[in-house]
Parts: structure tokens; C-alpha cells; sequence
């Protein structure tokens, strides 16, 4: 196993430590989160008891598979813990998350958990937001006007695309990825994009996490949010 996948795999561990029995947990996607997935896994075979509610068809899928019993979001108020993953995170707790093209599920269910708990390796750390391409979801009816908008204010904006398709989110829906560099002011470009008719979101979390586990190396370090809002 190479240092990333350590490190995702000491991360993804340690976050399970998090959940306690009769929890609602809110379960992520993506390659750092399976670990987290599979330690739960583990656990609700030993007995704790837990129900979850999942952020894309490839979770529903593995979490079926490891027998961890899933509810439907319309079933609950709130999440008590949401564990996920994401794509780069700056000092101010903000982030950039939908690698896998499932932002907009996951930040509905991070919208209603009482904590989201990332888990990271160490190289997602970064000192500006912006490296990691952008993404956003669009409508497919908006996605040439979209498209033109988003190149004239020079956001560097590609549709993404999977085997020569374009690439279709769990809920029918296009991405398009913006090649920013560095985001200056991530607030300011959440909702100038958020104006924009035919966008239905994108993939700035900004503030939303309150604890993120980091791998490093064969260790791990916590960071907690002290400014993060509490709503519930
Ligand atoms: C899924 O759409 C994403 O938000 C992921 O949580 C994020 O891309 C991190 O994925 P990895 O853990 O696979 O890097």
C-alpha cells in the first residue's frame, strides 16, 4: 500500500471511533470514506447499532453489501454524524468536495448533520482552495449556456466526461469542472455561481465541516473547527 492510501486508510479508521450505537450516520463516497465504511461494517458485525443514511448509489451499494442497515433521508429531521471525504481543504475549514461527483447529495446531508467529520490524506491540506478543479452540477437542458457563462467570466470550465460520455450524476444531472488555479475569495465565487440559472450547485463546503481526520504517514492528527455554526 502506497503513503496515500495509508494514510486515507488510517483516517478513514480513526473517524469510525466517532460513531456511537443508535447513531444516525451519515455515510460519504468516495475512496477515503470506504475505509470508514468498512470499519462500520465491521463493527455493526459486532454489534453496534446504528442506521445510515447514504450520499450516493456506490455507498448504497457497499453498505448493503456490509449489512449496514440504510434509511431513507425523508425518514429523519437530522443526522447526528456524517462522516465524508473531500478534495482539498484551506486553513479556514473550507473545502472543495464532488471528485466523485456526488457534491450535490452530500451537502444536502451535510446541510442536516449535527456534525461532519471529514477524513483526508495529508496532501489535501492546502494553504488556498482552487488547484483541484471546481465542480459544479447543471441541469443538462442549461448545459451550452452554462457552459458560455462560465468561459466568459474565464472559470476555465470543462463538462466532465466518462468513457467519451458525459459523466451523469445520481441525480441526471452534468458536471462541469472549473480549472481555477486558486480561488481568491471562495464565499464571493459560491454565489456568483450559485446566481447562475441551470446550476444547481457546486462544490465549495465552506465551513460546513466541524472535525476533519488527517492521515499522515502511519499516524494521524485531529482538527477540530472551533468557528463552525451549530444550527441543531
Ligand atoms: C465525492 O463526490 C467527493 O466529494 C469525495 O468525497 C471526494 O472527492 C474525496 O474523494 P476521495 O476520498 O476518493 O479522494
Amino acid at each position: 500500500m502506497n503513503v496515500i492510501e495509508t494514510e486515507k486508510e488510517i483516517a478513514g479508521k480513526i473517524a469510525a471511533d466517532f460513531i456511537k450505537s443508535d447513531m444516525i450516520v451519515g455515510l460519504g463516497t468516495g475512496s477515503t470514506v470506504t475505509y470508514a465504511i468498512k470499519e462500520i461494517g465491521e463493527r455493526v458485525k459486532k454489534g453496534l447499532k446504528i442506521k445510515a443514511v447514504s450520499t450516493s448509489k456506490s455507498t448504497s451499494i457497499m453498505a448493503q453489501k456490509l449489512n449496514i442497515p440504510l434509511i431513507s433521508i425523508d425518514q429523519v429531521d437530522s443526522i447526528d454524524l456524517t462522516i465524508d471525504g473531500a478534495d482539498e481543504i484551506d486553513p479556514n475549514f473550507n473545502g472543495i468536495k464532488g471528485g466523485g461527483g456526488a457534491l450535490l447529495v452530500e451537502k444536502i446531508i451535510a446541510s442536516i448533520s449535527k456534525e461532519n467529520i471529514w477524513v483526508i490524506n495529508s496532501n489535501k491540506l492546502v494553504n488556498k482552495l482552487g488547484k483541484f478543479p471546481l465542480p459544479i452540477e447543471v441541469v443538462p437542458f442549461a448545459i451550452t449556456t452554462v457552459m458560455k457563462r462560465l468561459e466568459k467570466k474565464n472559470f476555465k470550465p470543462k463538462v466532465r466526461k466518462l468513457n467519451d460520455m458525459y459523466f451523469i450524476t445520481d441525480n441526471n444531472n452534468y458536471i462541469i469542472d472549473l480549472y481555477l488555479g486558486s480561488i481568491k475569495d471562495p464565499k464571493c465565487l459560491e454565489i456568483e455561481l450559485n446566481m447562475i440559472p441551470g446550476i444547481i450547485d457546486n462544490g465549495l463546503f465552506l465551513n460546513i465541516v466541524d472535525t476533519v481526520v488527517v492521515g499522515k504517514n502511519n499516524e494521524y492528527e485531529i482538527l477540530e473547527n472551533k468557528f463552525k455554526a451549530k444550527f441543531f
